[in-house]
């Protein structure tokens, strides 16, 4: 039936010789490629009260850290974090542990540097301070314009106060 259907059709299209020009449309597909482009490296200062020692800020953190979606994740997220956005879609969490290492990580990364001692090695150290932590997860392009990290609040993937828990997370003491 369909294959008659179809027959039918292409004698039709060759007896009248239709220009198919006019009927296929080629829309502008620009706009919707400018939309998808990610927006230039944006330097971000650490809010007041950023990093904290507070232990519900900081499980929040680890689960992120942990973590690729509400959907996936195997425990219950902790106080203040959810498995599902407000529209009900999973909630997106950083799954960082896909390229970093970090104290207790389950099958770790390694793209970017082991994030375990960070406290000790990078910041007690000298080497690396809060506001460094917290605009490398904001975006990472500030640091290293060719990073493969992926970008979290240019992006609006995370809101500032999610950043501030997986930073609080990174420089605890574990
Ligand atoms: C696709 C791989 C990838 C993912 C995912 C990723 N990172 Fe990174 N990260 C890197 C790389 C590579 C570096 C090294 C610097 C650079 O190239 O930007 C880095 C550097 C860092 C640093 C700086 C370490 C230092 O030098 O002091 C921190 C902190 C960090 N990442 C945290 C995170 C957190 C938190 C997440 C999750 C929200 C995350 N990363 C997700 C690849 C990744």
């Amino acid at each position: 039936m369909k294959k008659t259907v179809m027959m039918s059709l292409l004698i039709g299209a060759s007896l009248f010789a239709t220009n198919y020009s006019k009927v296929i449309t080629h829309p502008d597909a620009s706009k919707m490629i400018e939309k998808d482009l990610l927006a230039p490296p944006k330097v971000f200062i650490m809010p007041a009260g950023c990093i904290t020692k507070d232990p519900d800020a900081i499980a929040r953190g680890k689960y992120i850290f942990n973590n690729l979606n509400g959907k996936k994740a195997k425990k219950n997220p902790p106080a203040g974090l959810s498995r599902k956005t407000k529209n009900g879609k999973p909630k997106q969490y950083g799954n960082c542990v896909a390229c970093h290492n970090i104290e207790g990580a389950k099958g770790a990364g390694n793209i970017g540097p082991d994030l375990t001692n960070y406290k000790e090695n990078f910041i007690d150290s000298g080497g690396r301070d809060h506001q460094f932590v917290f605009q490398k997860i904001a975006d990472a392009r500030i640091d290293n314009p060719k990073t493969h990290m992926t970008i979290n609040l240019t992006t609006k993937l995370f809101t500032p106060r999610e950043i501030c828990d997986i930073a609080s997370y990174i420089v605890a003491p574990k």
